[in-house]
């Protein structure tokens, strides 16, 4: 869907930027310039506003990257678990280093900080969507979901 439908959506009120960002970069991938630009429009607040909003949170992207977003959390629970044989997983998986997007657009890998999932170490997420538990030889069968 367009940016533009997807903002007006959530124009009634301005404490609804970060959902309608949310939803512009669900669609998008990552908050593109004009995506910003038009939600100080559709919030009637200056675009710096919107633009620290787009930066200040780690989840928003206003870089070009992968639809399905993997994010890897890297907190010390995670990390104690086994993080980093999923990164390396992961990077084995899809021939890029974490920071890169595959070629073919499909996947961008980002590091995260604890994303409220503790209870199951050592943890990721597509998209937003939890994976738990995460054994290094289950990465290949969960990207098959978005492949
Ligand atoms: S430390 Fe990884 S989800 Fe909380």
């Amino acid at each position: 869907m367009d940016y533009k439908k997807i903002l007006e959506q959530y124009a009634a009120s301005s404490s609804n930027i970060m959902e309608a960002l949310h939803a512009v970069q669900d669609e998008y991938s990552y908050l593109p310039e004009e995506a910003i630009i038009e939600a100080a429009k559709v919030f009637g607040v200056p675009t710096a506003v919107v633009y620290s909003v787009a930066t200040y949170y780690s989840m928003f992207s206003i870089k070009e990257r992968g639809k399905n977003v993997i994010r890897i959390c890297e907190s010390a629970p995670c990390h104690i678990e086994g993080a980093a044989e999923l990164v390396a997983a992961l990077e084995a998986e899809l021939g890029i280093e974490m920071g890169e997007s595959t070629p073919d657009g499909r996947f961008a890998l980002e590091y995260a900080q604890c994303v409220g999932q503790c209870q199951g170490t050592p943890v990721f997420t597509i998209n937003r969507k939890p994976y738990l538990n995460v054994k290094p030889e289950s990465v290949p069968g969960i990207l098959d979901e978005y492949r």
